[in-house]
């Protein structure tokens, strides 16, 4: 694929109310490019003219995971469908900056209001999906953790597009349901150190998170979290230690590669909703640079 000249993100700075989160400071941050936000507000105008995302199962993935789609046909006939096309290729041209994880800031305003993201990203899935040789790309809805915002353990989605795409809307002002981060890396050394998980473990779990031929989520999580195992308690307790936060408020996210980042969330003091974010799982290309380790262990 030929890379559009458009430019998806730009360089942006840790907004201050963020600042006394170290990961916050030590990652970059990027926001839409002038260019990228005037599609997406002109975008955002065509909404009410547009029907409503729904659900579809998807190829190669086992019934649970859906996504939504958008029925795009009366949106083709509209220039602004090419506008679309080419955000849709300049995501997949984005290279994602080291570490492999960057915040986003000031994704709302300015015409960008929150909702035109279920729509914009219900239609990016299918155009991301729709070259030839690529994995599809998925919108899946978020699963409410009603009556308390229980907390979701670090892990990867271990979709076989790698690239989470999240903008945050409805989470509470406090810093409940903050963000968890862990470099695989780093991990992958602090599984060396327990001693009640055997070697083949270790390997698998490494294995697991470079496969991209099959989903393997579940066994994933399993893995790591179930109280069953010998490991458990002591892998929780290193995972608790060793985690990085930050609390992203509405209009702000992140983006970043799920096979170099474990991440999670804290207890949010309320009910996790539906609308708590909008995520994008797509592939993008991999910036080969080496790593900075700067603030990140
Ligand atoms: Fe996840």
């Amino acid at each position: 694929m030929i890379c559009t000249s458009l430019k998806v993100f730009k360089e942006s700075s840790c907004p201050e109310s963020r600042e006394s989160w170290p990961i916050a400071r030590s990652c970059p941050w990027r926001t839409w490019t002038d260019e990228a936000r005037g599609i997406i507000a002109e975008f955002s105008k065509q909404i009410p003219l547009l029907p409503k995302p729904v659900l579809v199962a998807i190829d190669g993935y086992d019934a649970t995971i859906v996504t939504y789609t958008l029925a795009q046909a009366a949106l083709e006939r509209n220039g602004l469908f090419e506008e679309v096309r080419r955000l849709a290729d300049a995501l997949r041209c984005f290279k994602l900056p080291a570490p492999g994880l960057a915040f986003l800031c000031d994704l709302f305003g300015d015409g960008l209001h929150p909702e035109l993201y279920f729509y914009l990203f219900s239609l990016l899935r299918n155009l991301l999906s729709s070259d030839e040789g690529r994995e599809a790309a998925i919108y899946a809805p978020i699963q409410p953790a009603p009556p308390l915002g229980s907390p979701f353990p670090l892990h990867a989605d271990l979709f076989k597009g790698a690239t989470l795409l999240t903008v945050f809307n409805n989470v509470p002002d406090d810093d409940s349901g903050a963000s968890l981060f862990l470099r695989f890396e780093k991990f992958s050394q602090l599984i060396e150190e327990i001693g009640q998980m055997p070697s083949d473990i270790k390997e698998r779990i490494r294995r697991l998170n470079d496969n991209r031929d099959e989903d393997h989520y579940d066994e994933f999580i399993d893995l790591l979290y179930n109280p069953g195992h010998s490991w458990h308690d002591q892998l929780e307790q290193v995972l608790i230690k060793n985690q990085l936060s930050v609390k992203l408020g509405m209009g702000q996210g992140y983006i970043l590669d799920d096979r170099q980042w474990l991440h999670g969330r804290s207890m949010q003091s309320r009910p996790v909703e539906m609308d708590r974010l909008y995520r994008l799982v797509f592939e993008t290309e991999r910036e080969s640079a080496a790593m900075s380790d700067s603030g990140m262990e």
